[in-house]
């Protein structure tokens, strides 16, 4: 048997399988083993691999494309032969990209089916020791260049994921499903402390759609140990239950504390996962993990900084008589302005933050000038004149606002280059800045003093029409105006 070349014969089907062994054990030439089914075959195979598998394709349990994929992970040069009673064009292309040597339709004429056995193992014969070692490692080396493609295919997904988490927990999904082929994918929230679990989201590869009321609840127990192990896993049922025929879960990390598990399933589909599949899961659930707990820190150091900015700014409009709805309106009013035209998801994120707190140099401008009832002498008018710029030095400190420090330092610019504090004019304003300026200017007209009551919108309307390319960009004008 040593000098034998081996061959492995995986059939449901008796008479066609003792057909394949009875001719080939009579060349006399071969180690010839068969099984009648996939998961069987493959157990054979991880004992002692063979030069040879001819398989069958329809087979309950495993099929033959997948067991080719699995004998492929551990044995690269081993050579397969399919057999189909069901040929298609699809599956005839699937089972040569996973690298079978041949496929043959049933019925088969069986000197066919000798010539090509003959063929593959002189192949395998005239190959030396060391030509099979090189197969081996290219063999080998191709399949790390696809994990690592598909890792970081993962990475770039995950860094391009959007702005809250709910589009996160989808991403982390669609992608699941896309690097694994499986069939539904759910992520369930995990709070420890009352050891409950809350369906967060699921997706079918088939519906399309995102659904977060199909729980899975028949699987907490296995989430449980999941969460307590803190290692993703992959179970193969192999008909041993009824909730899954393959699965893979992983934990959703913050910390080293599990607030989730993400869960990939195959049940219908002729698809058992692998572990190279695993080994996505568990990159994915990782840098998933990481972008989350990173958002979150971002999130709550920016809401700290803007609750103490807002309370800066309440104080300011509560000493220059505007109602503290004053920075809320203009940053709500430039960002309507700035989606009538059309600018970026990054621009109107700036916009809203600048417009609320395009004012906070006021904060350095002593009462005696900001509170002066009468009018304002040249050197006084000055230095209100030093806010924009106060403003950008106040952010500057805070690389979080590097984006808005700009546009707050020009808020008050004029088209016409005779604004402050630096006097630029036209394009050279930046466009945020000019989106400010008539947002200002228009709720500063409309805005209730507790000296007077707003003015009509008409006639700050007149005011910024009066004002086009002399005070304000008349493209901005009539963008703010459209939203009217
Ligand atoms: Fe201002």
């Amino acid at each position: 048997m040593e000098n034998k070349q081996s061959i492995l014969i995986v059939d449901d089907d008796t008479s066609t399988r003792n057909l394949i062994a009875d001719a080939l054990k009579e060349e006399n030439r071969y180690y010839i083993r068969d099984v009648d089914s996939g998961i069987k075959a493959l157990e054979l195979f991880q004992e002692k691999p063979c030069d040879l598998v001819i398989s069958d394709l329809k087979m309950p349990g495993m099929d033959g494309i997948e067991l080719l994929n699995r004998i492929q992970e551990i044995h690269p040069t081993t050579s397969i032969i399919i057999i189909t009673g069901y040929p298609s064009v699809d599956i005839s292309v699937s089972a040569m990209k996973s690298g079978a040597i041949d496929f043959l339709e049933k019925p088969f004429k069986i000197d066919d089916l000798l010539f090509k056995v003959d063929i593959c193992m002189k192949e395998k014969l005239t190959l030396g020791e060391k030509d099979l070692d090189i197969k081996i490692d290219m063999a080998r080396l191709n399949n790390k260049i696809e994990e690592l493609s598909t890792i970081s295919y993962i990475y770039d997904n995950i860094e391009k994921t959007g702005s809250n988490n709910d589009e996160v927990f989808r991403e982390i999904v669609a992608l699941a499903l896309k690097v694994t082929g499986g069939e539904s994918c759910s992520i369930v929230l995990f709070d420890e402390d009352n050891n409950a679990f809350y369906p967060q989201i699921v997706k079918n590869r088939n519906d399309g759609g995102y659904n977060t009321d199909k729980a899975i609840t028949s699987l907490y127990v296995m989430f449980r140990d999941v969460a307590q192990k803190k290692e993703a896993v992959l179970i193969n049922s192999n008909g041993d239950t009824e909730l899954f025929k393959s699965l893979l879960c992983a934990p959703l990390m913050i910390r080293n504390k599990v607030f989730g598990l993400l869960s990939i399933i195959n049940n219908k589909m002729e698809k058992h996962f692998t572990q190279k599949d695993l080994n996505y899961i568990s990159s994915l659930s990782k840098r998933a993990s990481l972008n989350i707990e990173n958002r979150m820190l971002y999130e709550s150091v920016f809401t700290s900084i803007m609750d103490t900015f807002m309370s800066l700014i309440h104080s300011i409009h509560a000493r220059d008589h505007y109602t503290e709805r004053h920075s809320i309106n203009v940053s709500l009013l430039a960002v309507k302005t700035a989606t009538a035209m059309r600018l970026s998801t990054n621009q109107i994120e700036c916009l809203k933050i600048s417009g609320m707190l395009h004012d906070i140099g006021k904060i350095a401008i002593p009462d005696s000038i900001l509170l002066k009832p009468g009018p304002l002498t040249n050197e006084e008018y000055n230095v209100i004149k030093t806010h924009p710029s106060t403003g950008e030095d106040i952010l500057s400190h805070i690389k979080l606002f590097g984006p808005e420090k700009k546009v707050i330092r020009h808020h008050h610019e004029r088209w016409d280059g005779r604004g402050y504090p630096d006097g630029i004019s036209g394009e050279d304003i930046p466009l945020l800045s000019r989106i400010l300026a008539v947002a200002d200017t228009f709720d500063a007209i409309t805005n209730d003093r507790p000296y007077r009551k707003g003015l009509p919108i008409d006639t700050a309307v007149n005011k910024l029409n009066r004002n086009r390319n002399l005070q304000f960009d008349e493209t901005v004008v009539d963008a703010f105006i459209s939203t009217l």
